[in-house]
């Protein structure tokens, strides 16, 4: 039996918050909002409640879980050595969607780290994942709260989809704000390494660090073939069971935009059979009208914010309308943009450039 519990998520319930973190307490597990994406949490000192994220998710045990704490001394409990560096950033994107990659302590079990030595750690900014932890009294371990190579959950309907009888409670506390995961950030190498673009733009943190931020070729979402293997990265993400076609393009200017959506269409005009799924913007919406497909606007490409927000739900919906096959448009590799075509480039079964 599942709890799903409904909460305002600025303001919940102390009643529905104490009954999770006793579950969490008691080793059971629980997901929870959090700004970025809900989270599949457990008590992060419990080695079996750790190993039962793992088998719920059918995720690979190397790779690593995030640890959720809710203030700078439960942080020290879980990571040790902390640089400079790091408090520079804490100070201004904590509580927030950035993720810190540290040396753990011996409280940290490696069944958490995926054997590794050091921990991935972030305080989250939504109500309900600082209170749950804070109730609780242990830093929560907690991927997202979709089962493993799905699209992350933004919604409560979603974990209920994904993980409904599966674990012990599902707080439900609507939409979440960013719709895409925390930053990663290794402070431990120089320069410091971007390991997972997500909420908080790579150049935001670059300009608070005032130096450059590695960006390798797995935080660009580029194949195998492409790049360098890293904990956790090697696996196919986000997807959407409906085969997905990503369209790229080297400039987003309106000549770049104009090449794309040409492709884009010609594309879904080569499916005669079943219905064809179409990932557009507002502004390249309107050159879809006619080819009989699904087309389903991401948002602006001049606010990436709302882009972001609707991507995940966007992969989901490609599913529920069942179509044969999904073709994206891309996004440049800027700002919030690199996190969008990050979670597209892991999403698709091809690319294609223009
Ligand atoms: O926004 C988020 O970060 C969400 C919410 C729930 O907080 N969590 C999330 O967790 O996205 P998950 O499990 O889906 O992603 C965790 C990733 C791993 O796949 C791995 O790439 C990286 O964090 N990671 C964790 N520990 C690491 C470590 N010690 N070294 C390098 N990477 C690590
Ligand atoms: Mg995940």
């Amino acid at each position: 039996m599942t709890i799903v519990a409904r909460v305002d998520p600025l303001n919940p319930d102390e009643g529905v918050i104490e009954r999770a973190a006793e579950v969490i307490r008691r080793g059971g597990l629980v997901a929870f909002p959090t700004e970025t994406v809900y989270g599949l949490g457990a008590n992060a000192y419990n080695k079996s409640s750790v190993l039962r994220i793992f088998e719920v998710k059918q995720r690979p045990a190397d790779n690593p879980l995030i640890i959720h704490v809710d203030s700078l001394d439960m942080l020290h409990e879980v990571a040790r050595d902390i640089p400079e560096e790091a408090y520079k950033l804490m100070s201004k994107f904590w509580p927030g969607p950035l993720t810190l990659v540290l040396p753990k302590t011996d409280k940290v079990p490696y069944e958490a780290t995926g054997g590794l030595d050091t921990v991935a750690v972030r305080m989250p900014a939504h109500p309900v994942a600082l209170r749950l932890i804070s109730r609780a009294g242990v830093p929560i371990a907690a991927p997202s709260a979709n089962l493993s190579g799905r699209p992350s959950p933004t919604r409560g309907e979603h974990v209920v989809e994904d993980l409904y009888s599966k674990v012990e409670m599902i707080i439900d506390g609507g939409e979440t704000l960013y719709g895409v995961e925390s930053t990663i950030v290794n402070l431990l190498v120089k320069p410091p390494v971007l390991l997972r673009p997500g909420a908080y733009p790579v150049e935001e943190i670059e300009r608070v660090l005032g130096v450059r931020v590695h960006v390798p070729g797995f935080a660009r979402g580029l194949s195998e073939a492409e790049r360098a293997l890293a904990p956790g990265m090697r696996y196919r993400h986000y997807a959407p069971e409906t085969p997905l076609l990503l369209v790229e393009t080297d400039r987003y200017d309106a000549d770049g935009l104009a090449r794309l959506t040409l492709k884009v269409a010609e594309l879904a005009s080569e499916f005669k059979e079943g219905k064809v799924c179409v990932l557009a913007s507002k502004e390249t919406l309107a050159r879809y009208s006619g080819l009989g497909a699904e087309v389903l606007s991401l948002g602006s490409r001049s606010n990436l914010y709302e882009v972001a927000h609707n991507l995940f739900s966007a992969l989901r919906k490609i599913d529920e309308l069942g179509c044969r096959v999904a073709i994206a448009e891309g996004f440049p590799e800027q700002g919030l943009g690199l996190t969008i075509v990050n979670r597209l480039r892991k999403a698709s079964s091809r690319r294609f450039f223009t």
